[in-house]
């Protein structure tokens, strides 16, 4: 790699028009990272393409419509109103953009390998359409390698050159839906340029749109910065789980001894259990470095142990359901289970890998009646694994005193109104939401 930076014709007429807002911005996959990119660079002055394969999904924002909760309908009107933005499914049009950010899906195959079918088409269509001046930025979570291994042999094959006739870089997306702390502008980016004059031109374009950009040497030090990231969560919550199931035994509550451990002032950072992991990115992530590693002969045991038991917890979960309808002197066959919450986290409607469908299935294959309440997803949606046909029941406490058990696995805020659980007969309680004090019997699971 090049380590000095020569400013090439190319590199200055990019940052130029970055300063003067007349850079064309393409965002590819317009799902939860990619829209809220779209509206950050029109909120900054630039002029925006959307492109999705999901005609539904261009139509609904160019008639000012959202189809993610949390981004607000205002926000979506207000941007795609304006001239300078609009969404399409026409890919030629990627020719009008002088920078292309890729955030398009990369989720696992059927035996937990990557599955970049996605990076992979993309890399494709944009190749046939390179031209002098653009910048592409990869912005989908992925292993060490990515950006040069699967992008840059495609551009190669053009007559372009990297780093003089075009830019290459790769910068991890950070967003934490529903955040109320942070947002897409003061979350910190990440960026890693194929060579020096890349760096420098996702720099320019990611410092015109948040606070703080935090360059690194190369694109796999990025790729591998955003794994590290979720590596880290991922294996914190196995540990904390894995507490969990020890204290039980022990009659000791996990959740007491976790405020009281949080409150050393250095040191301890506090993760908290539940019934498995869901989202995006935690589930998934971690095995698409284990998957590489694997490659260069060696083995990521953290994140294969803290798979198995973040994977475990479900079934964890449920045999304490089953245990706490027992008590009451009822069978499960047949028994009434309401699951509370079906996203998996909090006052966000993205149910994506939730462990709640898997709870319910669990639950229906011990023969219990299961219904769930969500007041973010009134209807399960079909997924690529689950199919549940179930629609959200009122979240109130009639409702709720229907049900033998109520199994909370989502602790959206809704669910900590006390007096929802007057007259439930046992709370399984996986996220430490049914108040204390509460006349329900709690089963913290
Ligand atoms: N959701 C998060 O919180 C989050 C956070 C950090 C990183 N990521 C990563 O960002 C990437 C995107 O995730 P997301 O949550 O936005 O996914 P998403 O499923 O919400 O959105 C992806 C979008 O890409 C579209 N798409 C699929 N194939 C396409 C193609 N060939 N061309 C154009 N569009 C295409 C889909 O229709 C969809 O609208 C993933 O790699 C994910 O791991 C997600």
């Amino acid at each position: 790699m090049t380590t000095q930076l020569t400013e090439t014709t190319q590199l200055t007429q990019f940052l130029d028009k970055v300063e003067s807002r007349t850079l064309r911005v393409g965002v590819i996959g317009l799902g939860y990272v990619g829209l809220p990119l779209v509206l950050l660079f029109e909120e900054r002055g630039f002029p925006v393409i959307g492109f999705d394969v999901d005609p539904q999904k261009a139509e609904m924002l160019n008639a000012g419509r959202t189809y993610i909760r949390h981004i607000g309908e205002e926000r979506i009107r207000k941007a795609f109103t304006n001239e300078r933005v609009d969404a399409t499914t026409d890919f030629h049009r990627l020719e009008e953009c002088d920078a292309i950010i890729i955030c398009v899906p990369t989720p696992l195959g059927a035996h937990r390998e990557p599955d970049l079918k996605y990076v992979r088409i993309t890399a494709e269509t944009i190749a046939a359409r390179l031209r002098r001046g653009q910048l592409v930025v990869l912005e989908s979570t992925t292993y060490p390698g990515t950006t040069r291994e699967e992008l840059l042999p495609r551009f190669e094959e053009t007559d372009l050159t990297c780093g003089t006739d075009y830019f290459l870089a790769f910068s991890p997306e950070r967003e934490d839906p529903g955040n109320e702390h942070f947002n897409t502008r003061t979350i910190p980016k990440v960026v890693g340029g194929m060579d020096p004059a890349s760096l420098r031109a996702a720099q320019a374009l990611y410092g015109a749109i948040v606070d703080t950009v935090v360059p690194v040497s190369s694109p796999e030090v990025a790729e591998s910065s955003k794994l590290l990231e979720n590596i880290f969560r991922a294996v914190n919550i196995a540990l904390v789980n894995e507490m969990k199931v020890v204290f039980e035994r022990m009659g000791i509550d996990v959740w007491e001894v976790i405020e009281a451990a949080k409150t050393k002032p250095f040191g301890f950072m506090a993760f908290y259990p539940g019934p498995g992991l869901g989202g995006h990115c935690i589930p998934l992530d971690p095995f698409y470095l284990a998957w590489k590693a694997a490659e260069h002969g060696t083995w990521a045991r953290f994140i294969e142990l803290a798979g198995e038991v973040n994977a475990g917890m479900p079934r964890y979960v449920v045999d304490r359901a089953v245990e706490a309808i027992n008590r009451e002197g009822k069978s499960v066959v047949g028994a009434q289970v309401l699951v509370l919450g079906l996203s998996y986290k909090p006052d966000i409607d993205d149910d994506r890998e939730s462990p709640s469908f898997e709870l319910i299935e669990l639950l229906q294959e011990r023969g219990a009646i299961v219904s769930y309440c969500d007041p973010y997803v009134p209807v399960a949606r079909r997924g690529r694994k689950h199919d549940l046909g179930l629609q959200s029941v009122p979240c109130t406490a009639e409702e709720f005193a229907r049900y033998d058990a109520i199994v909370v696995s989502t602790p959206h805020s809704q669910f900590k109104d006390p007096s929802l659980y007057e007259n439930v007969k046992v709370a399984v309680d996986t996220r430490n939401v049914v108040p204390r004090g509460a006349a329900v019997r709690v089963v913290r699971a």
